[in-house]
Parts: C-alpha cells; sequence; structure tokens
C-alpha cells in the first residue's frame, strides 16, 4: 500500500500517545477504597460532600454531602449541599451544588447558615428527589444549634437544582406513639417522659431536629430520624405519600442500652430486621459507635455493643470517624457500606471519607479498619 505521509513510525507514535492524553481524563480511574485517604473525583479535586448520603437511582449512584470551605467558616454553609454521581462506586463525577444557599437575609437558608447531613430519596408516586437536612438559621435570634430545624427540598432530577420548600421543628401538638407497640400503637402524653422534660417543652412548638437521616424500609414506608430532645432521644417520623412531609405517627427510640444521647444515625435492612448505627454526642470530635438491632423501626431496639474492632484507639474512636450513611448494595441482601466523616474542624474541607465493609460475627455488624479495599465478589454496583 501507498505511504500517504512522510512521518517516521516513531513520530506517529508519539503524536499519537500525546492526542490520546488530550483526550482522556488525566485522573486515574480508581479501583478501590482508601478510607481517610483524600478522595478526589473524575475531574481530580478533592470530593467535598460531608455528612452525606446516597441515592441510588436509575442505575447511578449520587453522593450529597455538606459542602465545606476552608478555614473557621468552613463549617458554615457558605455554598450549599454538593452532589456527585457515580456507577462504581469509586469514580465519582462532581454533578455540582444540589440545593444552593440563598443570598437572601430572610431565607432560612441564608448563606452563613448551618446545613448538615443532607439525605435524599425518590419518591415513585410524584417522581420527584426529595432531600432532608439538619438546618440552623444564620440570625442572631437563634445562634448556634438552638433552632434545630428539619429542612425539605425537592427536585425534578437527582442532581436538582432543589426548591427549597420550609424548615420546621417536628409534630408540633403530636404526642409519639409508644415504641414497640407494633400494629397496636398507643398515643402516649408525655407520661414515659424522663427529667428533663424536653419532650412536654418542646410539645407545643416542635420537637427538636439536629442529626437525621432519612431511611426508606423495606416495607414502602420512608423514615426521617433524627437526634432530637436535646439530643437526648432519637426520633423516628414516617414521612407522607409525597415524602415531604410527616403524618402523625412518630415514636421515641427506647433501647435495653444507650438509648440516650444518640447521634449520627445511620440504618439498614438485612434477614427481617433493621439495624442502627449511631455515636454518641462528643460534637467534631470522635467516640465509641454504638450499634441497634429491632424486628420493628418501633422498636425497641437491643442494644448490640461497639461494632469496631480493633486496637482500643480505634474501637474507641470509630476509626477516628463519625457514622453518616450505610450503603445497601443493590442486589444484595447482605452487603453493605458503612459511610463515615472524619472531622476536621480546624479546616473543614480537609474532613475525610471513612467507608469500610459491614462484616458479620454472630449474627452483628462488625467494622474492621481496611487500609485499602474493593467492591471484588460483590453484586454489580450498578445493579446490572
Ligand atoms: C456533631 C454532629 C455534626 C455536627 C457537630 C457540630 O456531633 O454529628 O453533624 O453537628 O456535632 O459540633
Amino acid at each position: 500500500m501507498k505511504k500517504l505521509s512522510t512521518q517516521s513510525p516513531r513520530r506517529a507514535a508519539v503524536m499519537a500517545a500525546a492526542l490520546a492524553a488530550c483526550a482522556t481524563p488525566t485522573v486515574a480511574a480508581l479501583r478501590a477504597f482508601h478510607p481517610g485517604e483524600a478522595w478526589n473525583d473524575t475531574a481530580g479535586n478533592v470530593i467535598n460532600a460531608h455528612g452525606g448520603g446516597i441515592l441510588h437511582y436509575n442505575g447511578w449512584y449520587y453522593w450529597f454531602g455538606e459542602d465545606k470551605i476552608a478555614g473557621p467558616l468552613g463549617n458554615t454553609a457558605q455554598v450549599g449541599v454538593h452532589v456527585y454521581a457515580s456507577r462504581d462506586l469509586y469514580n465519582w463525577t462532581d454533578r455540582g451544588v444540589a440545593l444552593k444557599v440563598s443570598n437572601d437575609p430572610r431565607s432560612p437558608i441564608h448563606k452563613g447558615c448551618i446545613l448538615e447531613r443532607p439525605k435524599a430519596l425518590y419518591n415513585a408516586r410524584t417522581r420527584r428527589f426529595v432531600m432532608w437536612f439538619h438546618l440552623e438559621l444564620n440570625n442572631k435570634q437563634k445562634p448556634g444549634y438552638s433552632a434545630a430545624l428539619a429542612g425539605v427540598a425537592v427536585a425534578e432530577e437527582p442532581t436538582g437544582p432543589y426548591r427549597f420548600l420550609r424548615a420546621t421543628r417536628l409534630e408540633a401538638g403530636v404526642w409519639p406513639l409508644a415504641p414497640g407497640s407494633g400494629g397496636r400503637l398507643k398515643r402516649l402524653r408525655g407520661a414515659m417522659n424522663s427529667d428533663p422534660k424536653f419532650l412536654e417543652r418542646d410539645f407545643r412548638g416542635g420537637q427538636m431536629s439536629r442529626d437525621m437521616t432519612l431511611f426508606d424500609a423495606p416495607d414502602g414506608q420512608a423514615w426521617l430520624i433524627s437526634s432530637s430532645e436535646e439530643n437526648r432521644y432519637l426520633h423516628f417520623y414516617e414521612l407522607n405519600k409525597d415524602y415531604t412531609g410527616l403524618t402523625r405517627r412518630w415514636t421515641r427510640f427506647h433501647a435495653d442500652k444507650f438509648e440516650h444521647d444518640n447521634e449520627a444515625p445511620a440504618l439498614f435492612f438485612r434477614g427481617g430486621n433493621y439495624y442502627l448505627i449511631t455515636s454518641g454526642t462528643t460534637g467534631w470530635a470522635p467516640n465509641p459507635a454504638r450499634c441497634f438491632r429491632s424486628p420493628s423501626m418501633w422498636g425497641p431496639w437491643k442494644y448490640l455493643g461497639n461494632p469496631c474492632r480493633g486496637v482500643t484507639r480505634q474501637v474507641d474512636t470509630t476509626f477516628d470517624s463519625q457514622s453518616t450513611f450505610v450503603l445497601a448494595a443493590p442486589g444484595s441482601h447482605n452487603k453493605f457500606i458503612f459511610m463515615a466523616d472524619r472531622w476536621r474542624p480546624e479546616n473543614p474541607i480537609d474532613g475525610r471519607y471513612v467507608w469500610l465493609p459491614i462484616q458479620w460475627e454472630k449474627g452483628k455488624p462488625i467494622l474492621r479498619w481496611q487500609k485499602s479495599w474493593t467492591l471484588r465478589g460483590w453484586p454489580k454496583p450498578n445493579g446490572r
């Protein structure tokens, strides 16, 4: 065949390689999780999605989390809720800001507010995506963490833009249902309250809502679980049919041990039981995780101990992290990923992510440190 070019084969190969380098991303694809190490997105920027949760929709995973900035303002919301998308759970593409904070000082999500632990669900009835989060106002009347509101926003697409609907205290004027009463739910009237009586204090104005998560139970009921009563008790609230409100059916966490002072709730379901992993309440400093099991979301919950295994420092600090979510592997009833944050309050943007596989030991979920690990042997992450 006639030679079309006078270029030497070597020069042509160099040119081809240079062209290929321009066309393909310079960031090498990740093939494993590396807990606690800086985790870059597919453009090579550090993933900024703290206190996050994952929505699995249509073969894609969407990771929502708090966008944090560097320095002292870093734990206030200067940007909003960041979202990333992935098919394989290792490699995440930045899909921008799903819910933006507002520049309007009258907005409850005014820039500078505290907007934490965002989670999103897909509502099949309305075909909308619904996000809930913990909100603290950026105003002097309710400084710090005293507002303790639950915020909600909706979107037509998983990545947003999410439209802020409202932020409120919860179930004002509605007493909880008795824990563990299954189908025979009994409305309590403050009778079982322990001292201090925060439940009664907030009865009229609505219950506090701080660290929170959403959970789509296998029976089709979705839940909001949040730390309430000055973090003394977790509350379990049923979400209504469109997921943007509540049903007046809710209960208070009841466990045989450690029923007080739980934060950072993360839930999952396996083999007929619900599992709950929480932390204690030590702010940004890590503390020992707690694990509970119940046959019903209404409780009562049985304490299963600290799920962490390892040396004392790891067990006592949950591997220097605090839970945020448990991701169930689609297509499997047995595989779960524990997701946690390694907070860096002095420079919040540098907070790291600790994702570990949940192992099982005598029917109890267990976490062991892994320097790196893969989903080898798991069902295909995109569920296909
Ligand atoms: C933690 C909580 C975080 C954040 C922090 C503020 O206990 O889990 O989400 O609210 O306190 O100190």
